[in-house]
């Protein structure tokens, strides 16, 4: 049995009680855990002086909010300990890792009570163990605004005595460490907001700047390649969960604005922490916010039932390619769930929309991803609309009056092509007049 160390030591960097086992370098695992002897289940790291992640990362998972795929990659779900003269907790943690965040705090708190739970935002994901830290650290008082102590009260949490109701602008001293409250309603729920250390110039960004992928270890944006392998999981993390509050991301980034000379790191509830390049992140929510698009190129979203259509699709590919589109992306719209045709419509300037008839009518799927883009506010793009059908093609009529009267500031370009049953030679050089049709637009 491994010997136990001075319990009053401070966490270092990087702490995991089950790193001793996988023979990763590990300086003070300790092999206590909540009173357990001979356990050591926290995984923690430090951010900055005093400030702590706590939070854990989610693999079992298969649907964020039951309805997005994980597919592997998983999710982090961030709370942060600040132990200050007060202690002070932001946020918890979805229900199925409260286990692992309780192992946190308690090794972090290293025998100190829990003084102050502040909560920025009410959804499940990260509320879901408010009762369980009440119940376990008698001493702990909530934080949060009016709306949020409703909707506890809804979930069924009993925080009569245990709260401090703030509003926007107010301030709390806990020692050191000053912290103001900015309202952020909608992004993403009503209650939500954001807590800004005035001391040291931590953001508590709530589901800002969050994003899919497990931080496994990572706590620093700037300790991956983010550019290459973070931001299209950021993306749909974003343009899914809070695409249709654009608007209330602008007004929250309006409100960040003047902060953002003493912002030193951004602390959102998914994904890693931000301590430099403010800049690149902000222009994304910029973009995505406005529904400009990333990139001037053209995604592709085919419908093929026997692989007619998909074959047009290949022929528009590369008839753009030829025309020297460096950006085009190809998806099978029955093969890709709507989440990432959804990130990549933000992503992208130009759509075409390539699809079967089925019972006279929208193939299922792509109406589907039709009504996705409506209810997420998607807009200001254009689209090329391609029909196939063996006997009576009306996809191609109905999509195009969907964009229409469905979505705002889009264009459809007049260039369009019905296919019966599959591609002809005459066929083909309709494509490419619509192929040349997306380029002349990409031009514009
Ligand atoms: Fe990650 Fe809106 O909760």
């Amino acid at each position: 049995m491994m010997k136990k160390k001075d319990k009053r030591k401070p966490p270092g960097i990087f702490s995991s009680g089950r790193a001793p086992e996988t023979g990763t370098q590990v300086e003070d695992a300790e092999f206590t855990r909540a009173g357990k002897e001979g356990k050591a289940m926290y995984c923690v790291r430090k951010v900055t002086d005093d400030l702590y992640w706590v939070g854990a990362n989610e693999h079992r998972l298969r649907l964020f909010e039951n309805i997005h795929p994980l597919d592997g990659v998983g999710v982090s779900y961030n709370a942060y300990l600040l132990m200050d003269e007060q202690t002070v907790l932001f946020d918890t943690v979805d229900w199925a890792v409260c286990r692992q965040f309780l192992d946190n705090i308690a090794h972090v708190l290293d025998g100190r009570p829990l003084n102050y739970l502040i909560i920025n935002h009410l959804e499940p994901d990260h509320a879901a163990s408010i009762d369980e830290v009440l119940l376990r650290y008698p001493e702990c008082t909530l934080i949060s605004n009016e709306k949020a102590f409703m909707q506890m009260r809804q979930f069924g949490f009993n925080i009569d005595g245990r709260y401090e109701e703030i509003v926007e602008g107010d301030t709390r001293t806990f020692g050191k460490h000053t912290i103001a409250f900015v309202y952020a309603p909608m992004v993403h729920w009503p209650e939500a907001m954001v807590s800004f250390d005035v001391t040291n110039g931590v953001l508590f960004s709530a589901d800002g700047f969050g994003s899919f992928i497990a931080l496994d270890g990572v706590l620093f944006a700037d300790e991956v390649d983010f550019d290459r392998d973070w931001i299209d999981e950021a993306r749909r993390y974003l343009t899914n969960i809070v695409g249709k509050y654009g608007p209330h991301i602008q007004a929250l980034l309006k409100k960040a604005t003047p902060l953002l000379p003493d912002i030193k790191f951004i602390c959102p509830l998914h994904g890693p922490v931000r301590r430099k390049d403010f800049g690149y992140i902000l222009e994304k929510y910029d973009k995505w916010s406005r529904y400009e698009p990333e990139v001037n190129g053209v995604l592709i979203i085919y419908a093929s039932m026997y692989g007619n259509t998909e074959s047009a699709a290949m022929c528009l590919a590369t008839k753009l390619r030829e025309k020297g589109v460096r950006d085009v992306k190809v998806r099978d719209v029955s093969n890709t769930h709507v989440s990432w045709l959804i990130s990549e419509t933000f992503k992208y300037s130009h759509v075409a929309l390539m699809s079967v008839t089925y019972n006279l009518g929208i193939y299922p799927p792509i109406h589907n991803y039709l009504m996705d883009m409506k209810a997420l506010n998607l807009q200001k793009r254009t689209f090329a609309v391609v029909q196939n059908g063996t006997w009576a093609p009306k996809a191609g009529d109905l999509i195009r009056e969907f964009l229409d009267k469905e979505l705002k500031e889009i264009t459809v370009l007049s260039d369009e092509l019905t296919i019966n049953s599959s591609m002809t030679e005459d066929d083909l050089q309709e494509l490419d007049g619509l192929a040349s049709g997306l380029v002349d637009s990409m031009k514009e």
